[in-house]
Protein backbone atom coordinates (compact mmCIF):
# COMPACT_ATOMS: atom_id res chain seq x y z
CA UNK A 1 0.00 0.00 0.00
CA UNK A 2 1.18 3.07 -0.84
CA UNK A 3 0.99 6.13 1.85
CA UNK A 4 -0.50 8.97 0.20
CA UNK A 5 -0.64 12.52 1.48
CA UNK A 6 -4.07 13.18 2.89
CA UNK A 7 -6.44 15.47 0.69
CA UNK A 8 -8.62 18.34 1.57
CA UNK A 9 -11.57 19.54 -0.48
CA UNK A 10 -11.31 22.53 0.28
CA UNK A 11 -13.89 24.78 -1.99
CA UNK A 12 -16.89 23.99 -4.55
CA UNK A 13 -18.56 26.08 -6.91
CA UNK A 14 -21.52 25.72 -9.49
CA UNK A 15 -23.08 27.81 -12.68
CA UNK A 16 -25.98 27.16 -14.60
CA UNK A 17 -26.94 29.09 -17.71
CA UNK A 18 -30.03 30.65 -17.35
CA UNK A 19 -32.10 29.94 -20.49
CA UNK A 20 -34.75 27.30 -19.26
CA UNK A 21 -35.83 24.75 -21.92
CA UNK A 22 -39.15 22.73 -20.33
CA UNK A 23 -40.28 19.66 -21.37
CA UNK A 24 -43.71 21.28 -22.63
CA UNK A 25 -40.65 23.44 -24.72
CA UNK A 26 -39.87 19.98 -26.61
CA UNK A 27 -43.29 19.37 -27.59
CA UNK A 28 -42.61 21.71 -30.24
CA UNK A 29 -39.40 19.58 -31.92
CA UNK A 30 -41.26 16.35 -31.53
CA UNK A 31 -44.20 14.35 -30.47
CA UNK A 32 -43.94 14.06 -26.59
CA UNK A 33 -45.01 15.16 -24.03
CA UNK A 34 -43.96 16.28 -20.40
CA UNK A 35 -46.12 13.23 -18.94
CA UNK A 36 -43.79 10.93 -21.17
CA UNK A 37 -40.46 12.43 -20.12
CA UNK A 38 -41.15 13.21 -16.54
CA UNK A 39 -42.36 9.56 -16.02
CA UNK A 40 -39.62 7.73 -17.68
CA UNK A 41 -36.81 10.27 -16.26
CA UNK A 42 -37.78 12.18 -13.94
CA UNK A 43 -36.64 15.72 -15.55
CA UNK A 44 -39.22 18.76 -16.09
CA UNK A 45 -36.54 21.20 -17.28
CA UNK A 46 -32.83 21.47 -18.43
CA UNK A 47 -30.69 24.92 -18.65
CA UNK A 48 -29.23 25.31 -21.71
CA UNK A 49 -26.52 28.35 -23.01
CA UNK A 50 -27.81 31.12 -25.27
CA UNK A 51 -26.43 33.46 -27.89
CA UNK A 52 -22.38 33.36 -27.10
CA UNK A 53 -22.64 31.99 -23.99
CA UNK A 54 -20.05 28.62 -23.21
CA UNK A 55 -18.78 26.57 -21.00
CA UNK A 56 -15.87 28.46 -20.61
CA UNK A 57 -18.29 31.07 -19.18
CA UNK A 58 -19.90 28.66 -16.78
CA UNK A 59 -16.79 27.08 -15.89
CA UNK A 60 -14.92 30.34 -14.84
CA UNK A 61 -18.01 31.33 -12.75
CA UNK A 62 -18.05 27.58 -11.15
CA UNK A 63 -13.79 27.93 -10.61
CA UNK A 64 -14.00 31.58 -9.22
CA UNK A 65 -16.55 30.90 -6.42
CA UNK A 66 -15.08 27.40 -5.46
CA UNK A 67 -11.36 29.16 -5.35
CA UNK A 68 -13.44 31.62 -3.30
CA UNK A 69 -14.43 29.35 -0.85
CA UNK A 70 -10.90 27.57 -0.65
CA UNK A 71 -9.54 30.86 0.23
CA UNK A 72 -6.64 29.43 -2.50
CA UNK A 73 -5.51 32.30 -4.55
CA UNK A 74 -5.18 32.11 -8.24
CA UNK A 75 -1.70 32.47 -8.18
CA UNK A 76 -1.55 29.59 -5.56
CA UNK A 77 -2.91 26.73 -7.84
CA UNK A 78 -0.22 24.67 -8.99
CA UNK A 79 -2.53 22.31 -11.70
CA UNK A 80 -5.82 22.33 -13.31
CA UNK A 81 -7.75 19.88 -14.47
CA UNK A 82 -11.11 20.07 -16.36
CA UNK A 83 -13.69 17.48 -17.03
CA UNK A 84 -14.60 18.12 -19.97
CA UNK A 85 -16.48 16.38 -23.09
CA UNK A 86 -18.40 18.85 -25.04
CA UNK A 87 -15.88 21.77 -24.77
CA UNK A 88 -15.92 24.52 -27.16
CA UNK A 89 -12.88 24.08 -28.75
CA UNK A 90 -10.77 21.07 -28.59
CA UNK A 91 -7.95 22.95 -28.09
CA UNK A 92 -6.85 25.40 -26.52
CA UNK A 93 -8.43 22.70 -23.87
CA UNK A 94 -10.93 24.74 -21.30
CA UNK A 95 -8.89 23.88 -18.98
CA UNK A 96 -5.51 26.14 -20.74
CA UNK A 97 -8.36 28.80 -21.28
CA UNK A 98 -9.41 28.80 -17.75
CA UNK A 99 -5.88 29.32 -16.32
CA UNK A 100 -5.36 32.82 -18.81
CA UNK A 101 -8.97 33.82 -17.56
CA UNK A 102 -8.75 33.14 -13.62
CA UNK A 103 -5.15 35.07 -13.65
CA UNK A 104 -3.88 31.43 -12.39
CA UNK A 105 0.03 31.91 -13.60
CA UNK A 106 1.67 30.98 -16.93
CA UNK A 107 4.06 27.39 -16.67
CA UNK A 108 1.15 25.97 -14.34
CA UNK A 109 -0.13 23.07 -16.00
CA UNK A 110 -3.36 22.35 -17.37
CA UNK A 111 -5.17 19.67 -19.21
CA UNK A 112 -8.74 18.40 -19.96
CA UNK A 113 -9.71 14.76 -19.20
CA UNK A 114 -12.55 13.30 -20.64
CA UNK A 115 -14.31 10.65 -18.86
CA UNK A 116 -17.87 11.87 -19.89
CA UNK A 117 -20.41 11.99 -17.07
CA UNK A 118 -17.78 9.93 -14.77
CA UNK A 119 -15.07 12.97 -15.11
CA UNK A 120 -15.42 14.26 -12.07
CA UNK A 121 -14.52 11.32 -10.39
CA UNK A 122 -11.89 10.62 -12.11
CA UNK A 123 -9.92 13.92 -12.25
CA UNK A 124 -10.50 13.26 -8.32
CA UNK A 125 -8.24 10.22 -8.25
CA UNK A 126 -6.08 12.05 -10.28
CA UNK A 127 -5.78 14.77 -8.09
CA UNK A 128 -5.85 12.52 -5.43
CA UNK A 129 -2.30 11.07 -7.00
CA UNK A 130 -0.76 14.40 -7.63
CA UNK A 131 -1.67 15.48 -4.19
CA UNK A 132 -0.81 12.59 -2.45
CA UNK A 133 2.52 11.80 -4.14
CA UNK A 134 3.56 15.59 -3.23
CA UNK A 135 3.70 16.59 -6.96
CA UNK A 136 0.85 19.59 -6.86
CA UNK A 137 -0.30 21.43 -3.93
CA UNK A 138 -3.39 23.41 -4.81
CA UNK A 139 -5.51 21.82 -7.89
CA UNK A 140 -8.32 23.47 -9.62
CA UNK A 141 -10.80 21.12 -10.79
CA UNK A 142 -13.27 22.16 -13.27
CA UNK A 143 -15.99 20.34 -14.81
CA UNK A 144 -17.92 21.94 -16.89
CA UNK A 145 -19.93 21.29 -20.64
CA UNK A 146 -21.85 22.29 -22.99
CA UNK A 147 -24.30 19.05 -24.11
CA UNK A 148 -26.58 21.40 -25.92
CA UNK A 149 -24.03 21.56 -28.61
CA UNK A 150 -23.92 18.51 -29.70
CA UNK A 151 -27.15 16.68 -28.62
CA UNK A 152 -29.31 16.44 -31.61
CA UNK A 153 -32.58 18.44 -31.12
CA UNK A 154 -34.46 15.96 -33.31
CA UNK A 155 -33.86 12.94 -31.90
CA UNK A 156 -36.38 12.35 -28.60
CA UNK A 157 -34.59 9.35 -27.30
CA UNK A 158 -31.77 11.82 -25.98
CA UNK A 159 -32.49 15.81 -26.35
CA UNK A 160 -34.53 15.07 -23.46
CA UNK A 161 -31.57 14.41 -21.31
CA UNK A 162 -29.34 16.64 -21.46
CA UNK A 163 -28.78 19.89 -20.08
CA UNK A 164 -25.61 22.21 -19.65
CA UNK A 165 -23.80 23.58 -16.60
CA UNK A 166 -20.45 23.74 -14.55
CA UNK A 167 -19.32 22.58 -11.78
CA UNK A 168 -15.76 23.45 -9.75
CA UNK A 169 -13.80 21.79 -6.92
CA UNK A 170 -10.47 23.27 -5.24
CA UNK A 171 -8.92 20.07 -3.75
CA UNK A 172 -5.32 21.15 -1.46
CA UNK A 173 -2.73 19.02 0.49
CA UNK A 174 -4.57 18.97 3.60
CA UNK A 175 -2.62 20.17 6.67
CA UNK A 176 -4.30 18.74 9.87
CA UNK A 177 -3.06 15.32 8.61
CA UNK A 178 -7.23 14.63 7.75
CA UNK A 179 -7.89 12.88 4.44
CA UNK A 180 -11.33 13.87 2.93
CA UNK A 181 -11.09 10.76 0.68
CA UNK A 182 -12.45 8.09 2.45
CA UNK A 183 -12.58 5.61 -0.49
CA UNK A 184 -12.44 6.35 -4.35
CA UNK A 185 -12.63 4.03 -7.08
CA UNK A 186 -12.65 4.32 -10.83
CA UNK A 187 -13.68 1.77 -14.22
CA UNK A 188 -13.96 1.54 -16.98
CA UNK A 189 -15.21 -1.10 -19.78
CA UNK A 190 -14.19 -0.25 -23.72
CA UNK A 191 -16.12 -3.24 -25.04
CA UNK A 192 -19.44 -1.25 -24.39
CA UNK A 193 -18.12 1.63 -25.02
CA UNK A 194 -20.91 1.98 -28.38
CA UNK A 195 -23.55 2.49 -25.81
CA UNK A 196 -23.40 5.97 -26.27
CA UNK A 197 -21.25 8.20 -28.38
CA UNK A 198 -20.14 11.07 -30.60
CA UNK A 199 -18.26 11.08 -33.97
CA UNK A 200 -15.92 13.97 -34.49
CA UNK A 201 -17.23 15.67 -37.44
CA UNK A 202 -14.60 15.86 -39.92
CA UNK A 203 -13.60 15.38 -43.75
CA UNK A 204 -11.31 12.82 -45.44
CA UNK A 205 -8.30 14.19 -46.99
CA UNK A 206 -9.28 15.16 -51.02
CA UNK A 207 -6.10 12.84 -52.06
CA UNK A 208 -7.03 9.56 -50.84
CA UNK A 209 -10.12 7.23 -50.87
CA UNK A 210 -12.95 8.62 -48.85
CA UNK A 211 -14.16 6.51 -45.90
CA UNK A 212 -17.19 5.46 -45.97
CA UNK A 213 -18.51 7.95 -43.57
CA UNK A 214 -17.86 10.92 -41.63
CA UNK A 215 -19.42 11.83 -37.72
CA UNK A 216 -21.72 14.47 -37.64
CA UNK A 217 -20.56 15.23 -33.67
CA UNK A 218 -24.09 14.55 -32.29
CA UNK A 219 -24.42 12.50 -29.06
CA UNK A 220 -25.68 8.85 -30.14
CA UNK A 221 -27.24 6.27 -27.50
CA UNK A 222 -28.77 3.02 -26.83
CA UNK A 223 -31.50 4.31 -23.75
CA UNK A 224 -32.27 0.93 -22.84
CA UNK A 225 -28.95 -0.67 -22.49
CA UNK A 226 -27.15 2.17 -20.75
CA UNK A 227 -30.12 1.93 -18.33
CA UNK A 228 -29.83 -1.69 -17.61
CA UNK A 229 -25.77 -1.10 -17.11
CA UNK A 230 -26.49 1.52 -14.91
CA UNK A 231 -29.01 -0.05 -12.33
CA UNK A 232 -26.98 -3.59 -12.74
CA UNK A 233 -23.01 -1.64 -12.23
CA UNK A 234 -23.46 1.51 -10.29
CA UNK A 235 -25.70 0.39 -6.95
CA UNK A 236 -23.29 -2.82 -6.33
CA UNK A 237 -20.30 -0.31 -6.38
CA UNK A 238 -21.28 1.80 -4.62
CA UNK A 239 -21.90 -0.45 -2.09
CA UNK A 240 -18.12 -1.87 -2.82
CA UNK A 241 -16.77 1.76 -2.72
CA UNK A 242 -18.64 2.40 1.03
CA UNK A 243 -17.18 -0.72 2.28
CA UNK A 244 -13.35 0.56 1.37
CA UNK A 245 -13.75 3.36 3.10
CA UNK A 246 -14.61 1.79 6.41
CA UNK A 247 -17.74 2.49 7.03
CA UNK A 248 -21.11 1.46 6.83
CA UNK A 249 -24.06 2.99 4.75
CA UNK A 250 -25.96 4.20 7.46
CA UNK A 251 -23.37 5.92 8.85
CA UNK A 252 -22.97 8.15 5.56
CA UNK A 253 -24.98 11.04 5.66
CA UNK A 254 -25.54 11.52 2.01
CA UNK A 255 -25.91 9.90 -1.33
CA UNK A 256 -25.00 12.38 -4.01
CA UNK A 257 -25.13 10.89 -7.57
CA UNK A 258 -24.48 11.58 -10.88
CA UNK A 259 -27.58 12.96 -12.21
CA UNK A 260 -28.53 10.91 -15.26
CA UNK A 261 -32.20 9.67 -14.52
CA UNK A 262 -34.34 9.85 -11.38
CA UNK A 263 -34.83 5.84 -11.60
CA UNK A 264 -31.20 5.11 -11.57
CA UNK A 265 -30.75 7.09 -8.87
CA UNK A 266 -33.72 5.33 -6.95
CA UNK A 267 -32.34 2.09 -7.76
CA UNK A 268 -29.34 3.50 -6.11
CA UNK A 269 -31.08 4.72 -3.16
CA UNK A 270 -33.20 1.62 -2.64
CA UNK A 271 -29.83 -0.73 -2.45
CA UNK A 272 -28.34 1.77 0.03
CA UNK A 273 -31.83 1.54 1.97
CA UNK A 274 -31.48 5.19 1.95
CA UNK A 275 -34.78 7.66 3.34
CA UNK A 276 -35.32 10.70 0.65
CA UNK A 277 -33.82 13.11 3.08
CA UNK A 278 -30.36 11.43 2.20
CA UNK A 279 -30.45 11.41 -1.44
CA UNK A 280 -29.81 14.42 -3.36
CA UNK A 281 -31.68 15.09 -6.36
CA UNK A 282 -31.99 18.21 -9.13
CA UNK A 283 -32.48 16.04 -12.22
CA UNK A 284 -36.17 17.64 -12.46
CA UNK A 285 -34.38 20.82 -12.88
CA UNK A 286 -30.95 20.68 -14.87
CA UNK A 287 -31.49 17.58 -16.94
CA UNK A 288 -27.95 15.85 -17.17
CA UNK A 289 -25.43 18.11 -16.97
CA UNK A 290 -22.73 15.66 -17.32
CA UNK A 291 -19.86 15.70 -15.26
CA UNK A 292 -20.90 19.05 -13.49
CA UNK A 293 -23.97 17.11 -12.02
CA UNK A 294 -22.40 16.07 -8.93
CA UNK A 295 -20.59 19.26 -7.62
CA UNK A 296 -24.32 21.56 -8.69
CA UNK A 297 -26.04 19.10 -6.75
CA UNK A 298 -23.65 19.23 -4.03
CA UNK A 299 -23.46 23.61 -3.98
CA UNK A 300 -27.42 23.76 -4.17
CA UNK A 301 -27.99 21.12 -1.77
CA UNK A 302 -26.07 23.29 0.51
CA UNK A 303 -27.86 26.26 -0.58
CA UNK A 304 -31.45 24.78 -0.41
CA UNK A 305 -30.68 23.23 3.32
CA UNK A 306 -30.70 20.04 2.20
CA UNK A 307 -27.12 19.40 2.94
CA UNK A 308 -25.65 20.62 6.04
CA UNK A 309 -21.67 20.26 5.93
CA UNK A 310 -19.16 18.71 8.58
CA UNK A 311 -21.00 15.63 7.15
CA UNK A 312 -19.77 12.62 4.66
CA UNK A 313 -21.35 11.72 1.20
CA UNK A 314 -20.83 9.27 -1.22
CA UNK A 315 -20.66 10.50 -4.53
CA UNK A 316 -21.14 8.14 -8.13
CA UNK A 317 -20.83 8.53 -11.07
CA UNK A 318 -21.39 6.79 -14.91
CA UNK A 319 -21.14 7.83 -18.65
CA UNK A 320 -19.96 6.66 -21.69
CA UNK A 321 -16.92 5.25 -22.39
CA UNK A 322 -18.30 3.33 -20.45
CA UNK A 323 -17.15 4.73 -17.34
CA UNK A 324 -18.08 5.03 -13.80
CA UNK A 325 -16.64 5.67 -10.36
CA UNK A 326 -17.45 6.57 -6.83
CA UNK A 327 -15.93 8.26 -3.88
CA UNK A 328 -16.92 8.28 -0.01
CA UNK A 329 -15.95 12.13 0.71
CA UNK A 330 -16.11 14.33 4.18
CA UNK A 331 -18.10 17.63 3.25
CA UNK A 332 -16.10 20.49 5.69
CA UNK A 333 -17.89 23.03 7.05
CA UNK A 334 -17.30 26.22 4.67
CA UNK A 335 -16.56 24.62 1.08
CA UNK A 336 -19.77 25.94 -0.06
O1 LIG B 1 -24.94 9.72 -18.42
C1 LIG B 1 -25.57 8.65 -19.09
C2 LIG B 1 -26.76 9.18 -19.83
N1 LIG B 1 -27.78 8.29 -20.28
C3 LIG B 1 -28.73 7.70 -19.52
O2 LIG B 1 -28.73 7.68 -18.32
C4 LIG B 1 -29.85 7.06 -20.31
C5 LIG B 1 -30.54 5.93 -19.60
N2 LIG B 1 -31.74 5.55 -20.35
C6 LIG B 1 -32.92 6.17 -20.19
O3 LIG B 1 -33.03 7.07 -19.38
C7 LIG B 1 -34.11 5.68 -21.00
O4 LIG B 1 -33.68 4.64 -21.87
C8 LIG B 1 -34.79 6.80 -21.83
C9 LIG B 1 -35.55 7.73 -20.92
C10 LIG B 1 -33.78 7.58 -22.65
C11 LIG B 1 -35.79 6.20 -22.83
O5 LIG B 1 -36.75 5.41 -22.14
P1 LIG B 1 -37.11 3.93 -22.65
O6 LIG B 1 -38.18 3.43 -21.77
O7 LIG B 1 -35.82 3.14 -22.67
O8 LIG B 1 -37.67 4.22 -24.08
P2 LIG B 1 -37.23 3.59 -25.48
O9 LIG B 1 -36.05 4.29 -26.04
O10 LIG B 1 -37.19 2.08 -25.41
O11 LIG B 1 -38.50 3.94 -26.35
C12 LIG B 1 -39.81 3.40 -26.06
C13 LIG B 1 -40.81 4.06 -26.97
C14 LIG B 1 -40.39 4.06 -28.44
O12 LIG B 1 -41.56 3.93 -29.21
P3 LIG B 1 -41.97 2.51 -29.84
O13 LIG B 1 -40.83 2.12 -30.71
O14 LIG B 1 -42.17 1.61 -28.66
O15 LIG B 1 -43.22 2.84 -30.58
C15 LIG B 1 -39.81 5.42 -28.65
O16 LIG B 1 -39.91 5.85 -29.99
O17 LIG B 1 -40.94 5.44 -26.61
C16 LIG B 1 -40.68 6.28 -27.75
N3 LIG B 1 -40.01 7.49 -27.31
C17 LIG B 1 -40.68 8.60 -26.95
N4 LIG B 1 -41.99 8.88 -26.90
C18 LIG B 1 -42.34 10.11 -26.49
C19 LIG B 1 -38.67 7.70 -27.16
N5 LIG B 1 -38.47 8.96 -26.71
C20 LIG B 1 -39.69 9.53 -26.58
C21 LIG B 1 -40.12 10.80 -26.15
N6 LIG B 1 -41.45 11.04 -26.13
N7 LIG B 1 -39.25 11.78 -25.78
Amino acid sequence: MINLKPLKIAGVGYCIPETVITNDDLTKLYETSDEWIYSRTGIKERRVVSGNETAIDLGFKAATQALEKSKIKPEDVDCIISAASVPPQLYPTLSCTLQAKLGIPKGVPAFDLTAACTGLIYALQVARGFIGSGIYKNILIVASDNNSKITDWNDRGTSILFGDGAGAMVVTESTDGVDDILSINISADGSIGQLIYTDMPGQNCPLVKPADSVGDGKIRMNGKEVYKFAVTTVPKYVEECISKSGMTSDEIDYLIPHQANQRIIEAIQQRLKYSDEKVISNIKYYGNTSAASIPIALVEGVEQGKIKLGSTAILCGFGAGMTWGAAVVRLREGIC
